[in-house]
């Protein structure tokens, strides 16, 4: 096919057709992903020149494009830098939009940050800007090409956008609610006046961003005691001892995903290192933003050799000689600080003839560190880190070894996808998978945290939603606090974009199949994905997104020689099913239904038929299956669950339906049997709390 690009799943460049490997990132390129639209969760930005066009008018149109073309090239790339993408120029408008094709999962947080950058430099060149960022979900075109003018992005989202921009201060950022929200944690605000913005009744509520109150990645600490990790702080405590007493290294991976508590174990760690006198010193990858690609080991050299970022080099290589000659001597300065400097990107245009010189020099740093007593380095984010990283804590797990030192990397399980082989072959290495919290610990770290918020909530549905994972459980806490409600209708902002991130990090073919399976239910069938599409990889994609530990093949089958599979969080499936514009789950539905209707005896599957019919569009098969559904129900005596079913197939019919009076009359009956039950269980109370309706009467 002529001008067929595929877009790359894990960082969004466009490469040509045939390609394998990305242009840009270099991962592997799978078949583009399936359709060619998706709802997403989007932060979009909006930057406007101010007084452009007046002053403009006074000059000559070469000098307009000499002016314009530096100024967009640098809000493009700081944009860019950010994980972002411009969608559109319009004049001197620039919109950029963060979280689509692909989302980091702090999207929001990463336009605010992009903003200021944008406006920080704006200042600098005495220019004035209007400023803003609102975030909200949006109908996304996967495979347009904002570079040929195709729009990607639509939905109001993006249309209060640009009215927060207008009514933006200048120099301000200002930002609407959700994207207040998502990143209050990490940037300070102020309250602004609610915008009123045509079309809409209620103003649009909003805020001024301050400034960024956390370093980028970083989580604001809170301030409840760790819960329910104690076996796994154990191994990692005795690992510790054993690196002391013995006097020899050690390095320990901690996997999980986002939220589960790695930095939180780590830190707990930590401070029990420094309560025993030894060095703790972190380092961290970063999502974007890193000052050299060994950042996180040249944070903990700059710490201990106690260099700012904002020294001169020549002060900071002064600083780091000092601190090798302390620990190791005036030789080991000489020799090791300036390969070290290079390592941590201060070191001029001095090139040193290969990467070992560089690693010998960093292992004899992290030796001489050891030798003066025992020591914790940890490494955290490392699925962030650049390869190069990766390689020196490599080299460092393998060739660093009679010394005390504990290496204790934390990372997402993606970084798996990238490096399979990570900590193979490393002498002395645990890794050590943190899972979700117990029913119990997670029952106590939401009572103790909704104990602070002022609700009748009851802990168990936040559980419920939570699935063990401490952040989703404070963020779900914090939301119900703030909105004093009592229900958790919608999942927040803030934990549909961490996991839709996971599911971008994905392979596409993977990603499709989960998508798929998503409109399925949270058990589904192989046989059912066949019938939405036809794949010749299914049973890869299906083993290695069970090997992720995303989904889990079932021992037994509902469904007679077909393979049946069950979601491992409902989260996931819902933040994937979320995905799916309105015409894309139309026809998931429909495929999905035919196959139940070929597979299944329609007798046993009258609701899922129903459910699936409805949302193809199929009302009238959908109410059809309905009232079976309700009259099968009543006659089993489960008569509230018949009468909500005669409402749900009554919702499907027209005013003027001739079946109405039929489903009418069966509610009828229905309803009075569920009032006569109910009188049976008050007066004889024989009827168990469980549900009325499901239990047969003693008497009739
Ligand atoms: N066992 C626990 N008891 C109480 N709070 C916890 C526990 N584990 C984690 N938390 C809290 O949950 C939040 C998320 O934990 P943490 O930041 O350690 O996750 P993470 O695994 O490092 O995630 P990421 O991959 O995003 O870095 C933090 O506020 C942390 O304090
Ligand atoms: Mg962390």
């Amino acid at each position: 096919m002529f001008g067929f690009v595929s877009t790359c799943s894990r960082c969004g460049q466009e490469n040509p057709d045939g390609a394998r490997f990305c242009n840009a990132c270099g991962a592997a390129l799978t078949a583009p992903r399936g359709p060619g639209e998706e709802r997403r969760l989007v932060s979009v930005l909006f930057v406007d020149l101010v007084g452009f066009t007046s002053r403009s008018e006074k000059l000559d149109p070469e000098d307009v494009r000499a002016f314009l073309v530096p100024y967009y090239e640098r809000v493009r790339s700081e944009l860019e830098n950010h994980g972002g993408k411009v969608e559109k120029f319009v004049g001197d408008a620039v919109m950029g939009v963060f979280g689509a094709p692909v989302t980091y999962g702090d999207d929001a947080e990463r336009a605010v940050r992009a903003a200021f950058a944008v406006r920080d430099w704006a200042e600098h060149e005495g220019l004035q800007l209007r400023v803003a960022v609102n975030t909200g979900e949006a109908i996304v075109a996967l495979d347009a090409s904002p570079e040929r003018g195709e729009t990607f992005v639509a939905g109001d989202v993006v249309n209060t956008a640009s009215r927060l921009q207008s009514a933006s201060p200048i120099g301000a950022v200002l930002v609407g609610e959700e994207t207040y929200v998502g990143t209050r944690g990490s940037i300070e605000y102020r309250p602004a006046q609610p915008v009123l913005a045509k079309g809409k009744e209620a103003p649009v509520q909003a805020w001024l961003a301050v400034r960024a109150t956390a370093a980028i990645g970083e989580r604001p600490a809170t301030p409840v005691a760790m819960i329910g990790r104690d076996r796994e702080l154990g191994v990692l405590t005795g690992i510790w001892e054993r690196v002391v007493d013995e006097g020899r290294s050690h390095f320990v991976s901690v996997f999980g995903p986002a939220g589960i508590g790695k930095s939180r174990i780590a830190l707990e760690l930590a401070q029990l290192v420094a309560a025993q006198d030894a060095r703790a010193i972190r380092g961290r990858s970063t999502p974007y933003g890193a000052s050299s690609p060994y950042s996180a080991f040249g944070q903990q050299v700059k710490q201990t050799a106690r260099i700012f970022d904002s020294d001169e080099p020549a002060e900071a290589t002064e600083k780091l000689a000092a601190a090798i000659a302390s620990l190791a001597g005036p030789a080991a300065a000489e020799e090791h600080a300036p390969n070290l400097a290079t390592l941590l990107g201060f070191g001029g245009d001095r090139e040193p003839a290969d990467r070992e010189q560089l690693f010998f020099s960093a292992r004899v740093f992290v030796e001489a560190l050891a030798m003066r007593g025992p020591t914790l380095l940890v490494y955290e984010d490392i699925h962030w880190a650049d390869g190069s990283l990766l390689d020196l804590l490599e080299t460092f797990g393998a060739r660093v070894r009679d010394v005390p030192v504990l290496f204790l990397a934390l990372a997402r399980p993606e970084l798996l996808g990238e490096r399979p082989g990570w900590g193979g072959g490393l002498p002395a290495y645990t890794a050590l998978p943190l899972e979700p919290l117990g029913e119990a610990a997670g029952h106590e770290l939401a009572t103790e945290l909704l104990g602070r918020v002022d609700t009748t909530m009851q802990a168990e549905k936040v559980v419920e939603t939570a699935e063990g994972n401490p952040l989703f459980i404070e963020e779900l806490t914090r939301c119900i606090g703030e909105q004093q409600a009592e229900g958790l209708d919608e999942l927040p902002t803030s934990i549909r974009a961490i996991i839709a991130a996971r599911l971008d990090a994905l392979p596409a073919a993977e990603r499709a199949v989960l998508v798929d399976a998503s409109a399925v239910g949270r058990v589904f069938w192989r046989g059912a994905l066949s019938e939405i599409e036809d794949r010749a990889d299914l049973s890869e994609a299906l083993g290695s997104l069970e090997a992720r530990d995303l989904i889990q093949r079932e021992a037994v089958s509902r469904i007679r020689g077909d393979q049946q599979f069950a979601f491992k969080h409902g989260l996931i499936h819902d933040v994937a099913y979320a995905t799916l514009p309105r015409a894309a789950r139309r026809t998931k539905h429909g495929a999905v239904a035919q196959y139940l209707e070929a597979t299944t005896d329609v007798g046993q599957s009258h609701e899922a038929l129903a459910h699936h019919w409805r949302e193809a569009g199929e009302s009238d098969r959908a109410v059809e299956h309905l009232v079976a559904a309700a009259d099968q129900a009543g006659r089993g005596w489960a008569k509230q669950r018949a009468v909500t079913l005669y409402r749900e197939a009554l919702e499907l019919l027209g005013e003027d339906d001739p079946r109405r009076r039929d489903v009418m009359r069966r509610l009828a009956v229905a309803l009075q049997a569920v009032y006569h039950l109910g009188d049976v269980g008050y007066a004889g109370g024989s009827v168990s709390g469980k549900s009325a309706g499901d239990t047969s009467p003693a008497t009739s």
